[in-house]
């Protein structure tokens, strides 16, 4: 063999010695929380009530403060108007003024966020949320409901939207308030009640 193989296979044993590194870190990532020592935050948004029922099961599982997510604006009561409405905010970018406050975000190692799926993505209170707030470096958990679509790009732009911080992404995916099996996601996640 001359050298011009020998030196091609140790460029290719390289690269998938690198490949593995960043897939073990990754992975590495959603194991390595300190779940039994951590401050939780569980901040949710929810209209009709079903996330925030997810939100309170987290916290009788766990403990933690729950937060609940809320901000200027009013939509139409009927259902059709409401969604359209929402439907031209996230089109738009909107980024709707917050009217509640984490008192002392620095504290929290560890923050669940909570929203409904609207239009396949997260609410712009829930932007908003995300963009008010350093979570850099903190460990986030989406838990996400929605009426049949399941997760569709909520977890991938809540992860986007979250500027540096680390999104697990082992988050919770349910269809409306259903909290069966919510015992056993956060058991998987490392946590203990
Ligand atoms: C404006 C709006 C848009 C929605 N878009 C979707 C959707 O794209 N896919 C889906 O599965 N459910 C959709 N839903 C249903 C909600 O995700 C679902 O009912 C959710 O559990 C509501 O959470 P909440 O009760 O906490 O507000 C939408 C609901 C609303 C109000």
């Amino acid at each position: 063999m001359n050298k011009w193989w020998l030196s091609g296979i140790a460029v290719v044993a390289l690269l998938v010695a690198a490949a593995y590194k960043v897939m073990a870190q990754t992975g590495e990532e959603n194991k390595t929380m300190d779940t039994q020592n951590a401050k939780i935050l569980i901040a949710y948004y929810s209209y009709s009530g079903n996330t925030k029922e997810v939100a309170e099961a987290i916290q009788k599982e766990i403990g933690g403060d729950l937060f609940e997510i809320k901000a200027e604006g009013t939509y139409p009561d009927e259902y059709r108007p409401m969604t359209e409405q929402a439907k031209k905010e996230i089109g738009a970018g909107f980024r709707p003024k917050l009217t509640t406050s984490v008192a002392d975000m620095a504290q929290y190692d560890i923050v669940f966020i909570g929203s409904p799926n609207w239009w396949g993505t997260i609410t712009p209170q829930v932007s908003s949320f995300l963009e008010s707030y350093d979570l850099s470096g903190k460990t986030v958990i989406p838990f996400v409901t929605h009426g049949g679509g399941g997760q569709q790009n909520t977890i991938a732009d809540l992860t986007a939207q979250c500027k540096g911080c680390k999104v697990n992404s082992d988050g919770w995916v349910g269809y409306g308030s259903r909290t069966l099996g919510i015992g056993s996601w956060l058991e998987d996640l490392g946590f203990k009640k």
